[in-house]
Formats: C-alpha cells, structure tokens, sequence
C-alpha cells in the first residue's frame, strides 16, 4: 500500500499523477485539514503533523510513504526518514534544476509557501541545481487556503496572481517553478497570466516516477483508493470532482472518512 500525504488538497495533484502510472497499486491519501495550512507554520510545528501523519498512515499498512507537500518536506522530511526507518519515503522538492536546465534567459522564479521560501533546503537546492541562473523566490501566502475554497478562478484572486507574476516576467523570468504541490490546480489561471511569456513547472509526474522506482511489491494491489482527513473528509470528497479528479474516486470503496492524528 502506498500513502500519500500533504496539508490539505494539494497533494492530489501528484496522487493522481501516482494513481496513472501505478493503476493497480492501493493508494491512501490523508489529507492534513484540521492544521491547514502548513505553509504559515514553523518547522516545529509542521516536523510534529508530519510525524503523527506518518503513524496514522503505517497503522494504515502502508509501506510506501509520499510527502506531497514541498513545506512538509522542506521542514521535515529527514525526520520522517528517521523515525520510520522501514519505510521507503518520496519527497517533493520545487522542481529548480529542471527550470535552470530549461531557461534560456537565465532567470527563472519558485513559487512557494512562506516555510518553504525561508527553507534552507530550497536554499541549498538552488546552491546545488541553478548556480548559472539567477533565482527569485516568491512567496505566496494564501495560495493553498484559496485552492481549499476551490474558487480558482476568483477575480479577486486573478488580481492578486497578477501582482505577483508581472514582476518576474517584466524581469525576463521564462521558467516559473511550481513550489507548492497545491498550485498545480492554479496553472490554468497562472498560465492564463504568463501567456507564452514563461513556462509553469510542476514536478508531480517526476515525483510519481520516482514512487515508481521505489514502489516493489506495493504497485500491486487491486487498484484501490482510500481517503482520510482530519477534518471535513466531506470536502476531500466534493474536491475529486471540482478539480477535474473524478476518475480518481472510481478507485474508492468508501466515501472519504475522518482520522484523528
Ligand atoms: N501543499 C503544500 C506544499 O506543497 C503546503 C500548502 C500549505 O499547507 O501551506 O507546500
């Protein structure tokens, strides 16, 4: 069994990426609601969710775990590994070596929770994959909450992307790196923004790659989906097919369900 976490929605976004490469696989994806969002809390904080997360998903029987969420494995994912050492554990970093590899202006930009903006692990990861490209972080507080409400396309909310973007493309930014697994629901409005102007990049089907690789006997199973909340699995629920997800809950058994952690 393979589970997948993340604070809230976003994570979904790369459980269906998982959900297309392994159909057969059991797939649990636990949802973080009732300590929405993680992006504005300390690392202490999201280190001590992330953990009891992790438990509840071992209860569940899985032996493949991935943190869907750039801020949970920005802040915690070395502890995750620690604590559950028998676990094969997957990881989402902001995809920033495939953006530098792929700008040709040299300017690329994250997109990113405030915890992951301030993170050293984004810091070391733009050391390491764009030392000939200039980086601009952006942080983007309110982003995950607004894709939670599933209003994407809100005036109000297309004003305030706007705000963000112009000034990196106005600086010849042509790579814009998705940080937060919950802004691939945002790309048809950002694309919308950015035009032909730069390329939004998402690291989900990389992720689902590398759940892959590290999957063994837990890509076989009988294609089932179970998903679990710490508050409003209902919402969960409704979400499938408000962003598009549908397909997805044809793998369930049950209807989403609460889970205390
Ligand atoms: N989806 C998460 C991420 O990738 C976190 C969003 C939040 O809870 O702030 O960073």
């Amino acid at each position: 069994m393979i589970g997948v976490f993340d604070s809230g929605l976003g994570g979904l976004s790369v459980l269906a990426a998982i959900a297309r490469e392994l159909p057969q696989a059991d797939l649990v994806y636990l949802a973080d609601t009732a300590h929405l969002p993680y992006g504005d809390k300390d690392d202490d904080y999201i280190r001590s969710r992330v953990l009891r997360i992790g438990s509840r998903l071992v209860d569940q029987g899985c032996g493949v775990i991935v943190v869907a969420c750039n801020t949970a494995t920005a802040a915690a994912v070395a502890a995750f590994r620690d604590t559950f050492p028998e676990l094969a554990v997957v990881g989402i970093e902001p995809g920033v070596k495939p953006a530098a590899s792929l700008s040709r202006s040299g300017r690329i930009a994250v997109l990113a929770t405030v915890s992951t903006a301030r993170s050293e692990r984004l810091a070391r990861l733009i050391r390491q994959h764009a030392g000939s490209v200039e980086v601009r972080i952006e942080a983007c507080p309110g982003w995950a909450t607004r894709v939670e409400t599933l209003r994407l396309d809100d005036p109000a909310f297309v004003a305030e992307a706007r705000q963000h973007l112009t000034p990196l493309l106005d600086a010849g930014v042509d790579q814009i790196v998705l940080g937060c697994t919950h802004y691939s629901f945002l790309s048809p409005v950002l694309q919308t923004i950015v035009g032909k102007q730069a390329e939004l990049v998402d690291v989900a089907d990389a992720v689902a790659r590398q759940c892959v690789r590290l999957a063994g006997a837990h890509a076989h199973g009988k294609g089932r989906l179970t998903l679990l909340a710490t508050a409003h699995p209902e919402r969960l629920q409704a979400a499938l097919p408000a962003l598009g997800l549908n397909w997805l809950g044809h793998r369930q058994g049950s209807a989403a369900h609460l889970v205390i952690a």
